[in-house]
C-alpha cells in the first residue's frame, strides 16, 4: 500500500471565522466560538480546519488586509485564545491550517507605513513603487481585481504603488530577499505555535512581470465579470519566477514535520498543475476549483475530471472544492437535489476534499439589501452579482434567535430559512443533507478505497456519470443521475455480477443490486462491488 499523509486521506473544512460562532455578543464570530464548536466538527468527521484570516486588520477586505502577521485581531481573541484553540483541535486529533496572505499587506501594516514615508526609506523596495507614465497617469494598464486601476498615486513621494486588490492592500515586492525572509519567519512563527499548515492566498499573484508590461485586452470579456475581465492577466500574475518563490515557501514548511502547503489558484488546469512544482517541490495541494465552474451535466463533469486526472504530474495528489467564501454557495448554484449529488462527487472523487462551512446543511446564498452590503467588491462594482456577502452569512446552528450564532446583532443577516435549515434540526433528521454528509464522511473511513484508491471512469452518458474507486481487493462503484428524470437499466461494470448499495443520496436504500437497476431523479449511489464468480 502507498504511504499517504494526513492531508491526502483527510477532509478539510473551511471556517470563515467572522460567521461561525460568536461568544462575546459583538455579532462577529471569534476563536472561542470555533473552539466551542469543535465537537460538532469532530462529530461531522472532518480532519482539518482551515480558518480564514484572524490577524489584526482594518478589515477593508475582512481580514485579507493584514496589519500584523504575527498577532490576533482583538475581535477574534488573542494569542492565548489561539493557543487554546490549537490545543483543543489537537486534543481531538484534528489539524489546524491558517490562511497566509503573502501577496499584499494592509496599508496600515508598519512595513507599508515606512515604505510610503519616503523614497529612501529602507522599506521602500518592500512594496512595488513606480514612476508615473509620461502623461502622469498610472505606470501601466493593470486593473484591480475589485475594479478600477491597480495603481494609486502617493502624492507626497510622486510615485504610484501597485495593489492587485484594494488600494488598502498594497502588494509586497517578492523580488526583494528581505521580504521573503520576513515572510518565511511568519510561517515559522505559526508552525512553532503548532499550526499544521497554510492555505496561501492568491499564490499565483506573488510575482509580476519584471518590466511591468501592459496586459493585452481580453477578447472574450463579458461585463458581468467586472472590470478585471477587460484584460488578460498575462503580465500581472502566473509568472514563471513564482515557482522558485513557492519552492522556497515549501522548504520553510518542510522545516517542520508533516505540515501542508495549499495554494489558492484560479487558473485553467494546464497552468494550475504547474503549481505542484518541479519534482513536486511546490504546493502539496494547488486548489482545484473546477467543480465551482462546472456545467452540471454528466458529460462536462466527466470531461473535466478526466482532464484533471490526466494533467496531474506523477505523484501529484488531486483535490476538489465545491465552494468557498468568494463564490456563490453550491446549494444556490445547482439547487438542493443536485447539491446532494455534488456532496457525493466531492467526497468520492479521488483527492482531498475541502468543504465550506454550512454547505453540509445546504446553506444558501442570502440576499443582502443595499444597506447591509459589506464586501468592498460589491461596493466598487455594484449590481453585477460579484458581491461575496451572500455566501458569508452566519452559520445556522439551531432555531433560537440568530440561529444560535450570536446573542448580539449579527454582522451579516442570518438566512430567513434558519428555523428548519440548521444543524440541530438536521442532526435529528435521518434524511437531511447533514445526515448525508455524515454518512459519506463515515463511509470514507470504513472504505479506504474512497480515500486513496485508484479512479477509473466508467460511464458519462446522458445524465448518468459513473466511476470506480479501487484499493487492494475492494472496488466501489459511484453512479450519479444528474438529471431530473428516472434513469433505468443501469449496468454494473463489466464482469461484475452483483453490488451492494452502501449509500443513496436519499438515504433510504441499502440493498443488493444487479445490472439493470434504476436511479431516481438526482439520485447518487455508492455501491460495493463483488467480483463475478
Ligand atoms: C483571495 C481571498 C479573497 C480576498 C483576495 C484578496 O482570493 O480568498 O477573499 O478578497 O484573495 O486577498
Ligand atoms: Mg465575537
Amino acid at each position: 500500500m502507498i504511504d499517504t499523509r494526513w492531508w491526502q486521506r483527510g477532509i478539510f473544512y473551511q471556517v470563515y471565522p467572522r460567521s461561525f460562532q460568536d461568544t462575546d455578543g459583538d455579532g462577529i464570530g471569534d476563536l472561542d466560538g470555533i473552539r466551542r464548536r469543535l465537537d460538532y466538527l469532530a462529530g461531522l468527521g472532518v480532519d482539518a480546519i482551515w480558518v480564514s484570516p484572524i490577524y489584526p486588520s482594518p478589515m477593508a477586505d475582512f481580514g485579507y488586509d493584514v496589519a500584523d502577521y504575527c498577532g490576533i485581531h482583538p475581535m477574534f481573541g488573542d494569542l492565548e485564545a489561539f493557543d487554546r484553540l490549537v490545543a483543543d483541535v489537537h486534543a481531538r486529533g484534528l489539524k489546524l491550517v491558517l490562511d497566509f496572505v503573502p501577496n499584499h499587506t494592509s496599508d496600515q501594516h508598519l512595513w507599508f507605513r515606512e515604505s510610503r514615508a519616503s523614497r529612501d526609506n529602507p522599506k521602500r523596495d518592500w512594496y512595488i513603487w513606480r514612476d508615473p507614465a509620461p502623461d502622469g497617469g498610472p505606470p501601466n494598464n493593470w486593473i484591480s481585481n475589485f475594479g478600477g486601476p491597480a495603481w494609486t498615486l502617493d502624492a507626497a513621494s510622486g510615485q504610484y504603488y501597485y495593489h492587485a486588490f484594494l488600494k488598502e492592500q498594497p502588494d509586497l515586492n517578492w523580488r526583494n530577499p528581505e521580504v521573503r525572509a520576513a515572510m518565511h519567519d511568519v510561517l515559522r512563527f505559526w508552525m512553532a505555535r503548532g499550526v499544521d499548515g497554510f492555505r496561501v492566498d492568491v499564490i499565483w499573484h506573488l510575482m509580476k512581470d519584471a518590466d511591468f508590461r501592459d496586459n493585452p485586452p481580453n477578447p472574450g470579456y463579458r461585463p458581468e465579470e467586472g472590470d478585471i475581465g477587460r484584460f488578460l492577466q498575462t503580465h500581472s500574475a502566473d509568472q514563471p519566477e513564482v515557482h522558485d518563490i513557492i519552492a522556497e515557501l515549501r522548504r520553510v514548511v518542510d522545516e517542520f514535520p508533516d505540515r501542508v502547503l495549499i495554494g489558492e489558484i484560479y487558473l485553467p488546469i494546464d497552468r494550475l498543475v504547474a503549481y505542484y512544482g518541479e519534482d513536486l517541490a511546490g504546493a502539496h495541494l494547488p486548489f482545484n476549483f473546477q467543480l465551482i465552474y462546472a456545467s452540471w451535466n454528466a458529460e462536462s463533469l466527466a470531461a473535466l475530471i478526466e482532464e484533471y486526472e490526466g494533467s496531474l504530474p506523477r505523484g501529484g495528489w488531486p483535490n476538489w472544492v465545491l465552494g468557498n467564501h468568494d463564490r456563490p454557495r453550491i446549494a444556490s448554484r445547482v439547487g438542493h437535489d443536485r447539491a446532494r449529488a455534488a456532496a457525493v462527487l466531492l467526497l468520492t472523487l479521488r483527492g482531498t476534499p475541502t468543504m465550506y462551512y454550512g454547505d453540509e446543511i445546504g446553506m444558501e446564498n442570502v440576499p443582502i439589501s443595499p444597506e447591509d452590503v459589506h464586501d468592498p467588491w460589491e461596493k466598487n462594482e455594484p449590481g453585477l452579482g460579484l458581491g461575496r456577502d451572500p455566501e458569508r452569512t452566519p452559520m445556522q446552528w439551531d432555531a433560537s434567535p440568530n440561529a444560535g450564532f450570536t446573542a448580539g446583532r449579527p454582522w451579516l443577516p442570518v438566512a430567513a430559512n434558519f428555523a428548519h435549515c440548521n444543524v440541530a434540526a438536521m442532526l435529528d433528521d435521518p434524511f437531511s443533507i447533514l445526515a448525508l454528509y455524515r454518512r459519506l464522511i463515515a463511509l470514507r473511513r470504513v472504505h479506504p478505497a474512497l480515500q486513496t484508491g485508484s479512479y477509473r471512469p466508467v460511464t458519462a452518458h446522458g445524465d448518468v456519470l459513473a466511476y470506480q474507486r479501487e484499493l487492494g481487493g475492494e472496488s466501489l462503484f459511484v453512479v450519479l443521475n444528474l438529471g431530473g428524470e428516472t434513469q433505468r437499466g443501469i449496468a454494473l461494470p463489466d464482469g461484475v455480477a452483483e453490488g451492494h448499495v452502501l449509500l443513496s443520496t436519499r438515504l433510504d436504500r441499502e440493498e443488493k443490486v444487479t445490472s439493470g437497476f434504476s436511479l431516481r431523479a438526482h439520485e447518487g449511489l455508492v455501491i460495493a462491488l463483488s467480483a463475478a464468480t
